[in-house]
Parts: C-alpha cells; structure tokens; sequence
C-alpha cells in the first residue's frame, strides 16, 4: 500500500504511477483504462476496526468491522461471509472463534457491529473475514486483523489524576517523572495516558509515538480523551522512568482574545491520569501509575500558548529528566486533582500530525538580525529552526501570510481579534533562547499556526541558512481518498488549494482557519463535509466533532456557532445556516460510508433542534443566522438562506426517521418540511416568472441546490439563474452559503457549461483569481486586497472541491444505497475543457470516471469498484451514440444493463462491477 501524505505528493506520485498499468490510491489498485484482469487472488482486503487499521485502545462496546473486496473481475461481488473474532491468533487463523463466528451469511455486507462474547477491557482480539465470489468460490484468506480494548470503563483506571501544585497563571510548562523497576521479562506493555491540556510522554528518554497535539480538543469538563499507546519496546529490564510533558492547549488558554477562552468554565492547570500496564511474560500483570510518588519541575518550556505561540529557554535544560538515573531530589511534590470529567473516552482516531516537510523556498537576509524565511506556500502547523550561537541569544520567529513591502512579515490580516494585556506574548511569534551548547533545534510542541513566512530575529548576529529553516504541515492524518486531474492546470491547482485548506484546518475537529482563530466554525465546516469525504477518509475525525455537538447542545436544542466553546456563540451566529452541521454532517457521513450510527447517534440532537426552530418559528420562515456570509457585493436575505437550512435539517430529520424506522417522526417531519418549503415558496418566490426575491445568484442558487423549488419550476429558476451568471459575466455574486450552492444549482439543472465557466473563472471574482495571483491554499475573501475577513487560509468557499467530483466526474453517492453500494454516475463533458479524470475510493474501493475528447469523439473510463454498482447516465448529444469495443451499446449484457429502451441509445446504464471503456461520437 502506498501512503500518500501530501495533497500536491499525491498528484505527483499518481502522475508517475498511472504511466504504468495500474495505480494505487488510498490502499486501493484503480486499473488504469481499459484494462480487464481476472483476479485469481481475489480476496477481502482493507480490514478495519471503528474504520482504523488494527487500533489500540478501543472502548466501543459494539465496535464496527469493515473489509473490501480486491477482485478486479467484472461482476466481482462477495456472495457470502464468515467473520470469526477470537483472543487465539492461530485458531482465529485456522477458522475457530472463541467471541464471535457469524457462520456463513449469504450477504454482499462489508460493515458490521460486533455481536459476539461481550468485549474485556485491555484485551487483544484477533479476527478475520472468510468472502465468497460472485461465483460461490471460496476468496483466498484475509491476512489476520486485530484490535485491542482500552479502559471500557471509567472504572478500570488505577492512576489519580495529578499536576503540580500551580495556578492557571504559572508559565512554565511542567515536567512530571517516576523511575521504576521491571522485575521479570516484559512480554507488552501499553500506557494509557488522559489530558487535561495537552502532553508529550517519554520513556526512558524516548519520546512515545510520532502523534502532535494530543489529545485533540474537547469540552473537557464534560468529555476528556485519553490516549493509549504499545510502549513495549521502550522498557528495558530493571531500571526504567516515565516523562510527562504537560501543555495548556484550550484547557489553561492563557492568551487573551475576543471569544474569552482564557476564562473558559473548565480551566485549570493541566493535569493527567496515567496507567502503565505491563504484561509480563508469565502473564502476570503489573501497572505502574499517577500518583503522589510521582516529582515534578517546571521545563524550559517558559511558555505555550495554542493560540499564539511557544517560548523556549535552552539554558534551563536538564539532562536526562526522563531516564531512570536522573537525580530528581530538587523536584517537587505533586498534588491530587479531581477529574475534568466524569467522561474520560479513547480517542480512537486519526491523530494530527506533522505529516509534511517543506523546505525554505528562499532566505532573505534584511540585516545582521533579521531574515525572513519564504516556504512558497501556506501551511498550518509548525516552523523548525537549527542555529547555532551563544548562551542567552534569543531568537523571536514571526509566521505570518504576507509580507510587507520592505520584505517583513504583516500580521496585520490575522492578528485583528487578540486582545494582548502586555507585549510578552506576541501573535505567531514564538522565542527560542540559546543554550549556547553548538548546533541547537527548536521545534513547537504544543501549538501550531498558519503561515507562508517565517521573520526571525536576533537578539546578537547569529548566521542562518535557506536550510536553517524548515516548515511542518500539521493537520489531522486523514488518509487522502480521492484525485481529480484535468487539461486545465488552473482547475488542477484550485483542487490542491481546497485540499490544503482543508487539511489546514482539520485537528481533530474542523476549523475555520489555523491562524486568526482556530474556531469549530460550524458553517465553515457543513459547507467543505463533502469536499472533505470526497477527498479525505474523515469519518473518525467527524464522529469525535459530533460528540463535541452533542457535549454543546442545550436541553432547548440549541447550539453555539463554534464548537468546542467556552461559552461564546450561544449568542451569535447560530442559525440554522450554521449549526445545520448537526444535520448535515451524520447525513453525509451516512451517504458516504453507508453507516447508520452516527445518524443514530445524533438522531434526537437533529430533533431537539429542529423542534426548537419550529417553535420560535411556526411560520416556517426563520430569520436566525448570519445570511450569506462575505458576499461578492450582493447580500440575499437572511430569511430565504436560514429558512432553506432550516427545510433541510427537517428534511435531513424525516430521512433519517425513514433510515432508522421510526415511521411516526418521518410522517410528522416530511409534513413539516412540505409546510416550510410552502412559506418559503409562497413569500419568495414568484411563481409566473420562476424569481426568487430579487433574482441574486444566492437567492436563485440556494432553493435549487436544497430542493425547495417545485419541480415543475425547476427548469425556469434554473435557467433564470443561467442568466444572472451571465448577465454577472460568468462571475460569482456569493458568499459563504451562495457558493455551496451555486455550482450545483447550475450543473445538477441542465448548466454545467456555465458552471465550469465560472469554475474556472482567472479574473476576479473567482477561485482562479487567487490561483493566478500565487494563492496555495482557498481565501476568506473574493478581492485579496480586501481590508476585513482576509485570512488566507480559510475552507468556506471550498464547495468547489466537491463539485468537480459531482459534476466533472458526476460521482455521487445513491442515498438508496448509501456508501457507494450503488454508484450515481452523471459525468458533464463541460465545454471548454478536454480532459477530466476523477477518483474516488470509497467503502467497496477505487471509483473513477474518467473523460477524454480525441480526434474519434470521447473515450470514456470508468471503474465501479467490487461488491457494487453503478447507474451511469452518459450525456449523449443528438445522434451520439455509445460503443465498447467497438460495438454500439444496443443491447444489455449481464455487466451493462440498458436501463431504457434498447431502439435508440439512451445513455443510461446499469453497471456491474469492473473496469470499462466507452467511446462515444
Ligand atoms: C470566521 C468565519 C465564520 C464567521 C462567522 C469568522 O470570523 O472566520 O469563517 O464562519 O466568522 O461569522
């Protein structure tokens, strides 16, 4: 399996790749076009546990396995399939289960919930997946897959929670240690470690794992996280000692800014609960935990700020603090702590991490102290330093977007909402002082931010290099799924922006921006979720975010506009166009992974939510929100664009009560849907001409794209809205709600030209004015000169990343058959562009729709992954017809299916599983 780490890595490694037969993307082979193998190793593959590849620390009561098919063969399905979960590897192997064995089950299901033996807590299970073919053939084995529990229970934690005896003021970051011995031969060993703030752990000197940030943000006092990680190989026979590194996180916000983090309900010093349980190989049990024994000293770590920066005096080092011989006598006493929470959960998820290495694209040196560093693109995450100089020289490194024309960085679009009390803790500007000890490096441990420039400045001459600086891209680890490559590189490098910004805002939860804010920006994250699955296999990132909804929520349904929060956004800003992520979100998670528990899951959150709107709102007309958000220049009301959210949070809410067989809730909600779309429709919109309100791209674009317009109207909205994009010279006039909107209202109703048109727009206003003027990542705002809301890392206007999916591609998943069971494929051969090739690799695998005009009309590749299939739809202009191989698609075969009369060519298909390539003219 190759793992692509980064979004342009990946385009290049594919690029390379696809000149060979056949490319892997996410851990799945796309045949490349028109290739048909047989598969003689057919076999399931991809086995996953809570959608992670064998993961520690589960404490899922019922977690849900999943696998894929590997079988290239057309019509490739599984027929049947066998599960057998054990705690014996080798009887698993040999097909013996002492937990679960489903028996043969005559299904094509690849997700299922465990139903066996109830699960022990710290135990290591085994298990396997036996498949049969379309052909009732045995498939080859699956190689063993594993998972192990965690705690399961909050009672089976042995350590106190302990910190120093500080308060919320102190600076430093606090060290924590404890020597210990092993007294027989360790056959495994895990730590289990929960934060209030954020940590590193060390054992015997190592630092455990290559995770960043953790654990990710929660509302601690209701929910904390704890990590657990195989630490097995760091112990040593006889002496050994354990390091805690604690960070203050959101938990201890020291920084003052507008949303009064720093007077969060739950902050406190940073304190954590740890258990080290070693199994020894006699199988007995010994765990080493959290408690008064434990010293502690405060770091050279002088100060960490989430949201600012981290300050790092060298000289203050102390060798060794985490191995065994370290002589802790001056350290202190520790004390006893409640419990954050009542709530201590596994974080069972990708983890964020420095996924990234860019190097320094230039250096420019401005005077004896001052460089500033250009890593030619924006990134979230950190920047690290080498240097060399005296004891006490200190440096200060400023990360900034911009520079200013004399060449130093401009904070000036980013740090607008800090509220700084004095001038030691400056914005995106971390300090290093010098140990004076040769060659020194300076990385930030618990704190990010987004930057393309790095300022760094002196206190004394010191010499630095384009290598002495190197940048980290963080983000959550979210393994990429998708690709889209076109002839127009313009198209291209908007699909790798939207990805950076994306990612650039993914830790653990979604993020508006790295840099200003780092706020749950709620609208910001329902308007990229599809940008985000399309691309991303985020649905571990999402489940966590939706706990935090739930953890927010008010009795009265109400939510706050950001999440996590402290208390700030119960007031402002959290309307339905916002806070519909409570809908939206399990909706597509649903969609895309084909997966019911997080609907289940947020089912009466939906409810409670929706019946609280209608309460305020009887009419069906709501006015709460924020409207659309940095328009272009036109503002469409806020009652058309919330009451459109409104309608589809309660249309969302009837669906799921369908999905989940609550037959009353879908009767009474689908009433309630049909009565707001009614007042909408009859305040909104005129009905003689197909106008809503005004006629504006947003208030056009808005009601198509949710489905509020009545059908026999569609057609005449839609080509009013055709000719407001024209009559705006094929230029957006939206904001944040009107671009989720307007791409989709377009190509979904007959336009997809003139959705591409703007697409691919270069002049202002567009995704192509950025591109062209060196944009990396996605704006907050159309003109880049723009005087407010300038942050130049933002995901809100990243819809577009999803539509080439939908459009260029026409992959979509079939709300009928959820998680690509059954593919929607609608591709626009759009005019003007000459080539687009889109993958996505969903739950069955690799989906690709691939289009290419030549001198013999259009070929057409598309690939419908095992164990699914595919309703293609092919727009065939008058006279057009479709061939394979040659021969005109007249007649149905057991692979392709005419889906219409076999007289005249229809375009319309049933695919099987496989590999195929059309040709039409
Ligand atoms: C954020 C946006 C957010 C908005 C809500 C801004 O400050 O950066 O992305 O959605 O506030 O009004």
């Amino acid at each position: 399996m190759i793992r692509q780490t980064s979004v342009v890595g990946s385009v290049a490694s594919f690029v390379q790749i696809s000149i060979s037969i056949a490319c892997v993307i996410g851990g799945m082979t796309v045949p490349a076009s028109g290739q048909q193998t047989a598969d003689p190793i057919a076999r399931p593959t991809d086995l996953h546990c809570e959608y992670l590849t064998n993961p520690l620390g589960v404490d899922a009561a019922r977690p849900r396995l999943s696998w894929r098919l590997a079988d290239g063969r057309r019509g490739a399905r599984q027929t049947a399939y066998q599960l057998y979960v054990g705690t014996d590897s080798l009887a698993v192997s040999q097909g013996k289960a002492d937990q679960w064995n489903t028996d043969k089950i005559t299904a094509a299901q690849t997700l299922l919930t465990y139903a066996g033996k109830p699960l022990k807590p710290f135990t290591k299970y085994y298990w396997r997946v036996d498949t049969w073919d379309k052909d009732g053939k045995k498939n080859q084995a699956a190689v063993l897959s594993r998972f192990e529990t965690g705690m399961m229970s909050d009672r089976n934690w042995q350590g106190a929670w302990i910190s120093d005896s500080r308060d919320v003021a102190t600076k430093p970051a606090p060290y924590f240690r404890k020597a210990f011995q092993t007294t027989k031969k360790v056959r495994s060993a895990r730590a289990y470690i929960a934060v209030a703030g954020l940590y590193e752990l060390y054992i015997n000197g190592q630092k455990i794992g290559n995770h960043r940030l953790d654990p990710m943000y929660t509302r601690f006092d209701r929910r904390t996280l704890y990590v657990t990680h195989d630490v097995t190989a760091q112990l040593q026979s006889g002496k050994n000692a354990i390091g805690v590194l604690l960070g203050n996180g959101w938990y201890n916000h020291q920084s003052t800014a507008v949303w009064y983090f720093h007077e969060a309900p739950w902050r406190n010093r940073p304190a954590f609960c740890l258990d080290l349980r070693i199994t020894y190989d006699d199988g007995s049990v010994e765990t080493i935990r959290s408690d008064k024994d434990w010293k502690t000293a405060l770091s050279p770590l002088v100060f960490n700020s989430i949201y600012t920066a981290e300050h790092y005096d060298a000289r203050q080092e102390q060798a060794n603090w985490n191995k065994a011989d370290f002589d802790d006598a001056k350290w202190k006493e520790v004390i006893y702590r409640a419990t954050p929470s009542e709530n201590i959960v596994a974080q069972v998820m990708h983890p964020i991490r420095a996924v990234e290495q860019i190097s320094a694209k230039s250096v420019k040196k401005l005077n004896d102290t001052t460089y500033v560093f250009d890593l030619g693109r924006n990134i979230s995450g950190v920047s690290q330093i080498n240097v060399k100089g005296n004891a006490g020289t200190t440096l200060r490194l400023k990360h900034g977007e911009r520079l200013y024309d004399n060449g130093h960085v401009d904070l000036s679009n980013i740090d607008v909402h800090y509220r700084p009390t004095d001038k030691s803790d400056p914005f995106q500007t971390d300090i290093f002082i010098l140990g004076g000890r040769g060659e020194e490096t300076f990385m930030p441990r618990f704190n990010y931010k987004g930057f393309q420039y790095v300022e760094v400045t002196s206190s004394k001459p010191v010499e630095l290099t384009q290598a002495s600086l190197t940048g980290h891209f963080m983000h959550s680890d979210v393994p990429p799924v998708g690709r889209v490559q076109t002839s127009n590189p313009t198209i291209d490098k908007i699909w790798q922006a939207t990805n950076n910004a994306y990612l650039s805002n993914l830790f653990g939860y979604p993020t508006d921006c790295p840099q200003r804010e780092k706020n749950g920006w709620t609208g910001d994250a329902h308007i990229a979720v599809e940008t985000g699955l399309y691309n991303f296999d985020g649905i571990t990132v999402y489940e966590k975010w939706l706990a935090d909804h739930r953890d927010e929520q008010q009795p009265n349904g109400v939510l706050p506009s950001i999440i996590p929060t402290s208390g700030w956004g119960y007031e402002w800003g959290n309307g339905p166009d916002w806070t519909s992520t409570i809908a939206i979100i399990p909706w597509n998670i649903y969609l895309f992974y084909g997966d019911t528990k997080l609907l289940a899951d947020c089912y009466d959150n939906i409810k409670r939510y929706v019946d609280h709107i209608n309460e305020q709102s009887p009419s069906g007309l709501t006015s709460w929100g924020l409207g659309d958000w940095v328009p272009v220049k036109s503002k469409s009301p806020v009652e058309l664009t919330s009451s459109a959210y409104y309608f589809t949070d309660v249309s969302i809410l009837a669906k799921a009560a369908k999905v989940l067989g609550k037959q009353a809730d879908h009767a009474y909600y689908t009433a309630l849907a049909s009565k707001i779309k009614a007042a909408v429709n009859s305040k909104y919109l005129n009905k003689e001409t197909g106008v809503y309100g005004s006629g504006l791209q947003t208030e056009l674009s808005v009601p198509l794209m949710w489905g509020l317009v009545p059908e026999e109207l569609k057609a005449k909205v839609a080509a009013n809205l055709a000719k407001r994009v024209e009559a705006d010279n094929n230029h957006l006039d939206v904001g944040l709600l009107g671009t989720k909107a307007i791409l989709n209202a377009l190509s979904e109703n007959g336009y997809g030209d003139v959705a591409y048109k703007m697409a691919s727009q270069e002049t202002f206003p567009s995704w192509g004015w950025w591109i062209v003027n060196g944009a990396t990542t996605l704006y907050e705002n159309w003109p880049i000169d723009a005087k407010s809301d300038i942050s130049m890392n933002h995901i809100m206007f990243g819809e577009i990343g999803a539509w080439l999916y939908k459009a260029l591609g026409g992959i979509k998943p079939d709300p009928e058959q959820p998680g690509f069971k059954n593919v929607l494929l609608q591709p626009i051969f759009v005019s003007g562009l000459n080539r687009a090739d889109v993958t996505h690799n969903g739950p069955y695998g690799a989906i690709r729709s691939a289009w290419q005009r030549n001198a013999d009309g259009l070929a057409y590749d598309v690939t419908v992954p095992p164990n699914s299939t595919a309703t293609l739809v092919l727009p065939l202009a008058n006279g057009a017809n479709v061939y394979e191989n040659n021969k005109p698609l007249t007649v149905s075969s057991p692979e392709i299916h005419l889906l219409e009369s076999t007289t005249r060519q229809s375009g319309q298909y049933r695919l099987q599983a496989g590999t195929y390539r059309f040709t039409i003219k």
